[in-house]
Formats: C-alpha cells, sequence, structure tokens
C-alpha cells in the first residue's frame, strides 16, 4: 500500500509560524527567568542506547515497555528515541565528571521526546519538554527551589496552575509497603482493570495512578504512601511543606501521586492546570537520589522537573503569545525597477541599525502591498514611486494613526524610533 507521504505521521505535526510565536516566548522566558537561579543549558542527542532508559527510567514502567521508539543500528546497537531527557541527563554529568565541579550542577534542557503513546489532545509521540535538573544535594531547599522558580516562570506567563505533591519513600521504607500494597490488590483481585491486574505483580504503586473509573472505588480502600513513610522521609516532606508555607506558595498533598518512572524517591510532584482536558499534567517532576548510581556513576542526588511545551501553548493566553508574533516595522512598498533598487538600499541600512523591514518580491501593486502591511501589522509603511524617487523624500504612514511623513532616507529611522527602540 502506497503510504501517504504529503501527511506527517500519527501523533506529530508541524508547528508552523504562527503557532511558534506562542512557543518563542515560552523559551525565552524560560531561559530568562532559569538564568536568574543558575541554571545553564545542556543538549543531548534525541537518541541514546536502549539500556540507558531502561535502566534509568526502569524496565517494568509504560515508558520502556511499551512506548519507546527502538531500532537496532547499523552495528546490531539498540538505539531508542529519548521518551524523556532526566536519564540522559544523568548520563552527560556522569561521562563529564560533573561531580568534580564545585557545587550544585544546575541544569536546564529544551527539546523533543518520543513516547508512542494512544493519540489523544495534549499528547503527542513527538512533544516537546522544558526540564531543569540539580545534582548534587539532598537538601530540600534544592527542591523548594526548583518549585518557586518553576511557578514564578508559569505566573510570568500568566498560567494558572496548581502545585501537587507527595513523598513516595525511600528504599528503607517503601519497600515493605509496596509488599502490603500488592497484597490488598491481590486480594481487589476482579474489581481491577486488567492493566491494573498486571502492574499489581510488576509495579504495583502504579495501580494507585489507574485513571479508569471502575478502578477507583478499590483503590480508595488501598493504604498510602504517605501514612508509611520512615522518620528521615516524613521528617524531610514536613520540611519542604515548611518552606512553602513560609513563602506562601499553595499546594495540594495528593498521598495517590505516584509517577511513572521509577527513579524517584521522596518528594514527587505534578503541576496540573484546568483547561487542558484529560491529559491535565503541565508538569512532572521529583527527586532521584540513587538515579547516577543505577546508571554507574558516583552518588549524586537529584531533583528536577520536565514541562510539556506543547501543553503549556495550549493554555498560553493569547496576549501573552502575541508578545513574539512577527510584525515589521517598516514595509517597504515600491513600484517599479528603481524603485525596488532604492528600497532595498533602505532596507539594508535600516535593518543593519536593527529594524525589522519587510518587502515582497511578487510584483503586486501598491493597494495590494498595503493589504498585505495591514495583515503584517506592519507598524510602518515606506512608499517609493517614481515621484517620490524624483524628490529624492519617501513618505512614511504610521499606521496605528495613519499619521505621515515626508523623508529624506537618513530621517527614516529617527520616526521609527519615536515608537519603540530596535
Ligand atoms: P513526565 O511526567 O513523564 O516526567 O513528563 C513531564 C511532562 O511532559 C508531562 O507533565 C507532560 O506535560 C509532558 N508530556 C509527557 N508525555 C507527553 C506526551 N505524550 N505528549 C505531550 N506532552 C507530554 C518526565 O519526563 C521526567 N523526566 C520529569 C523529571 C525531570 N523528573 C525529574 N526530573
Amino acid at each position: 500500500m502506497c503510504e501517504n507521504i504529503l501527511t506527517t505521521v500519527t501523533g506529530t505535526r508541524d508547528l508552523l509560524p504562527d503557532e511558534m510565536a506562542g512557543w518563542h516566548v515560552i523559551e525565552d522566558k524560560a531561559r530568562s527567568i532559569f538564568s536568574l537561579y543558575g541554571f545553564q543549558e545542556i543538549r543531548t542527542p534525541v537518541f541514546e542506547a536502549t539500556e540507558l532508559f531502561a535502566r534509568g527510567i526502569g524496565g517494568d514502567t509504560d515508558i520502556v515497555g511499551k512506548e519507546m521508539y527502538t531500532f537496532l543500528d547499523q552495528g546490531g546497537k539498540s538505539l531508542s528515541l529519548r521518551p524523556e531527557a532526566t536519564a540522559s541527563v544523568v548520563r552527560a554529568f556522569i561521562q563529564h565528571s560533573m561531580h568534580r565541579d564545585a557545587g550544585l550542577t544546575r541544569l536546564y534542557y529544551i527539546g523533543p521526546m518520543f513516547r508512542h503513546e494512544k493519540k489523544q489532545k495534549g499528547r503527542w509521540r513527538q512533544f516537546y519538554q522544558i526540564g531543569a535538573e540539580a545534582l548534587g544535594s539532598e537538601s530540600v531547599a534544592v527542591e523548594f527551589e526548583i518549585l518557586e522558580m518553576l511557578l514564578h516562570f508559569l505566573a510570568r506567563l500568566e498560567v494558572q496552575s496548581q502545585l501537587m505533591l507527595n513523598s513516595v519513600g525511600c528504599p528503607a521504607c517503601r519497600p515493605p509497603f509496596v509488599k502490603k500494597l500488592q497484597e490488598e490488590l491481590r486480594s481487589a483481585g476482579n474489581s481491577l482493570c486488567e492493566d491494573c491486574r498486571r502492574r499489581t505483580d510488576l509495579n504495583p504503586l502504579r495501580v494507585l495512578d489507574c485513571k479508569i473509573p471502575e478502578c477507583q472505588a478499590t483503590i480508595e480502600r488501598m493504604p498510602s504512601i504517605t501514612d508509611h513513610l520512615c522518620a528521615e522521609c516524613a521528617a524531610h516532606f514536613r520540611r519542604l511543606l515548611g518552606y512553602l508555607d513560609h513563602a506562601a506558595i499553595s499546594y495540594s498533598v495528593v498521598p495517590r501521586l505516584v509517577r511513572g518512572l521509577d527513579y524517584y524517591v521522596r518528594t514527587a510532584f505534578e503541576i496540573v492546570s484546568g483547561g487542558l482536558g484529560a491529559q491535565n499534567a503541565l508538569v512532572g517532576g521529583g527527586r532521584y537520589d540513587g538515579l547516577s548510581e543505577v546508571l554507574g556513576g558516583p552518588r549524586a542526588p537529584g531533583f528536577g522537573f520536565a514541562l510539556g511545551v506543547d501543553r503549556l501553548a495550549m493554555i498560553l493566553p493569547d496576549h501573552v503569545g502575541r508578545e513574539a508574533a512577527y510584525s515589521p516595522d517598516l514595509f517597504l512598498a515600491y513600484i517599479g525597477d528603481a524603485a525596488l533598487s532604492k528600497a532595498l538600499g533602505i532596507a539594508r541600512a535600516l535593518r543593519s541599525a536593527g529594524w525589522k523591514c519587510h518587502m515582497e518580491y511578487t510584483g503586486g501593486s501598491l493597494k495590494s502591498q498595503m493589504r498585505l502591511a495591514n495583515r503584517l501589522n506592519a507598524r510602518h509603511v515606506l512608499i517609493i514611486g517614481d515621484a517620490e524617487l524624483e524628490r529624492k523624500r519617501y513618505l512614511l504612514k504610521r499606521m496605528a494613526d495613519s499619521r505621515q511623513w515626508e523623508l529624506e532616507d537618513g530621517e527614516i529611522a529617527a520616526v521609527l524610533s519615536a515608537g519603540a527602540n530596535p
């Protein structure tokens, strides 16, 4: 059968220029706000050894078991498109011996991730994350600082969000809890969906996260990890809540919040937002103190998050998204070859001074060029025709109030400056 080569593959899409404006606002704000907290960018490859994700995220998780795009390269090595970037960042941290650098290693990333999930609103097979990871400290203050940074970022974008937190315990208190949970889930047997029955054996904590309505009554009756934390984990969690209370940051403790990746210990969190529909998780994150060692590296306690950019873009208020929309400072409308040559010269000089200049080369009439200037929301239009060429003075029109000037080349920039800086 002949595949349709003119359509994107299911679960992927083109991000067109209109949509990209909002994405630029998101990415620019992330870079500027994260740098206030000392985070620096890292870029890791989009594919890595499959084993990195299997060991890091956990072989029994849905992400590794069902959702990875895995392939063999020419040498027979199993590679996978990254389903997330935490394992990759920790791999890079170990590979480049970043633990030798003084202080906490604070890294952020922006890029595509790949998961073969069932397509639905807000869920893509190629999606984008902005994430941040801090490696090298067990301190609750690191958790607080990152949560504060994240909420600062979302507030700047005027996105409403709700922080949900839990503690998933540590290697000391979680195994006895998981055993108890597993026993109770087994005795609940047929009241659970097929996936939950499978997870009861493989990864019982994940049952708590099941969204299927028929499972909810049983899940409600299950013990919660929050009531089974060891003294250290309980104190750690209380300290974090204390920091948040002190800063008047609102949150809810959700004892059934368990995350779909195995590396978490102690604090796990999600940020959800209304308006997203069923896939309402905007951010997921938590602490992963043992991940570096699981991958064969030194001890390097970590804490971080990843935010779904596709989802954030869906709920970005229009006026915020428009901040980066393309609109030229000057549209140069011309008639005839001599005028075109003059317009090119004026545009060159103005662009090198930092002004956004727009010209069309489709041979349209003055009227059609004016229509286009309007559609592009150009701030000014410069009209260059035979008469203007002869007088060496050009007609500049400010679109907002239709005010007009007759100017020489060298006077144009000053009028553009009256409204905004280049
Ligand atoms: P995650 O919860 O799997 O965590 O993903 C984080 C966010 O990525 C989600 O809250 C969601 O916004 C977005 N996301 C995930 N899957 C999709 C999808 N198929 N389509 C659209 N958006 C999606 C992680 O990835 C961890 N690495 C987070 C982390 C960093 N934990 C510690 N450090």
